[in-house]
């Protein structure tokens, strides 16, 4: 299958082509500017993939209009949501860069190819491997051949099996070699192990907006697989473990809560994200200039905010007109199923993430009591002494993000100290007025 990749980030590319060519037989060709893009888009090429954005712009109406005045009728799959033809019709759309196995999947889909044809396709004893993706291997996962000669099948072996790889790799590049070649049968396990390097390298590359951007697309992926079925499974954690870092990389990164606003606005963040990573930022503030606070508490904190309105999500969804959560409860248009769910999201959450292997020490109870009820049900109208201090924090710090929001929803321009005399107001008991005094010497 020819399939033309519209990218210009160079990791990406890395991965689509070993993983295309590995799982669904594609020989993939790169391009990463509009002229490149013209000349490669043919009527031979049977799949356009293409980045959402390309180096800023909107890459996909780009691909659109090229095939359009070409009167190309190819398949068109999109990565990641921030182009203008995002799930319009005819655009298979998908989330942004985290999942290669959704990838495949959905070409295999696209195509009608199953893993059985995969299986059984006549492929060389020896399969080529671009010597690029080898380089990020430490340790041969299995014996590495080099053709002798460009014209005869010849092949000797030059790694073998659990030897190092990268010195004997890095001649090979230097000599000009593009290509080497493993046993047929190993080459899923070359790819994922391949691909699991890659990703550890684009995750130490990311600016805070791609992180913005993987953090909102698993936050996304977790709410879907919920919905399906409430309860985590090891995708899940693996997904939320590099989002909770990805948070606190990014809150850490930026100085003002402002220009984290302006990150998500730009990222075009949903609400219920947005509000998450900003309660996720105060928090970290007050527990950073509060007497008891530790790295740990902020750590505790930052894996809490990422579920705590987890089970609110497909509820957003349906009803893309309500932003806040007392909107969810003061309404009549959610159906009794769905009241319910809000009243307990909370406790919903709580027990999800209570199977959660190496699930940071209470994080279960906090969430539970993120509206102030101990039980997880119901949202507290009077905030009481008796839920655990934390809690507290992630209360106080969620209502300023609200008040922040809502003066922001109506146009006006509310100053830090505005905030925290509302705050005040609403939290009298002295636990909460300590922590509001931490915000004195918040940057706004
Ligand atoms: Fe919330
Ligand atoms: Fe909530």
């Amino acid at each position: 299958m020819k399939v033309v990749l519209y990218s210009d980030n160079e990791v990406i590319n890395d991965l689509y082509v070993i993983n295309l060519q590995i799982f669904v037989d594609a020989q993939v060709l790169v391009v990463s500017n509009v002229d490149s893009l013209k000349e490669a888009l043919t009527s031979e090429v049977e799949l356009i993939i293409t980045l959402s954005q390309v180096e800023g712009r909107d890459a996909g109406a780009e691909v659109q209009t090229i095939m359009k005045d070409g009167s190309l009728q190819t398949p068109l799959l999109l990565i990641g949501e921030k182009s203008s033809i995002a799930h319009t019709h005819g655009v298979e759309t998908l989330p942004g860069n985290l999942n290669l196995q959704l990838l495949i999947r959905t070409i295999a889909k696209m195509f009608n190819i199953t893993a059985k044809d995969m299986a059984f396709k006549d492929l060389p004893d020896f399969y080529p491997i671009p010597i690029k993706i080898l380089s990020n291997i430490d340790t041969a996962p299995c014996d590495i051949y080099l053709k002798m000669t460009r014209t005869k099948e010849e092949y000797a072996k030059i790694v073998d099996v659990g030897r190092s790889l990268s010195v004997k790799v890095k001649m090979y590049l230097q000599r000009g070699v593009e290509t080497l070649y493993i046993p047929k049968d190993q080459r899923a396990v070359v790819a994922n192990l391949a691909s699991q390097r890659l990703n550890e390298k684009l995750q130490e590359k990311m600016t805070p907006d791609m992180a913005i951007d993987v953090v909102e697309q698993g936050f996304e992926l977790i709410a879907e697989e919920l919905s399906q079925n409430p309860q985590a499974n090891e995708e899940m954690v693996k997904i939320s473990k590099s989002c909770v870092s990805a948070v606190s990389s990014v809150i850490n990164s930026v100085p003002k809560i402002k220009s984290l606003l302006q990150s998500l606005l730009e990222n075009k963040s949903r609400f219920i994200y947005m509000h998450s990573v900003m309660t996720t930022y105060i928090s970290n503030h007050i527990i950073k200039n509060i007497s008891w606070g530790s790295e740990e508490h902020a750590e505790k904190v930052a894996f809490v905010l990422f579920f705590h309105d987890m089970f609110l999500i497909p509820v957003y969804n349906k009803y893309p007109e309500f932003k806040y959560e007392e909107d969810l409860i003061f309404n009549q248009v959610l159906d009794d199923k769905e009241k319910e769910i809000v009243l307990s999201h909370a406790r919903m959450a709580s027990e999800m993430i209570r199977n959660f292997p190496r699930m940071p020490m209470g994080a279960d109870a906090i969430l539970q009591q993120h509206h102030g009820m101990n039980g997880g049900v119901g949202f507290a109208l009077e905030y009481q002494d008796d839920i655990s201090p934390l809690a507290k924090v992630i209360i106080v710090a969620e209502e300023f993000v609200n008040i922040a929001l809502k003066s922001k929803d109506e146009g006006t321009a509310i100053t830090k100290d505005q905030v925290v005399s509302q705050l005040r107001t609403r939290f009298t008991r002295h636990t909460y007025k300590k922590i509001i005094d931490t915000l004195d010497n918040l940057q706004f």
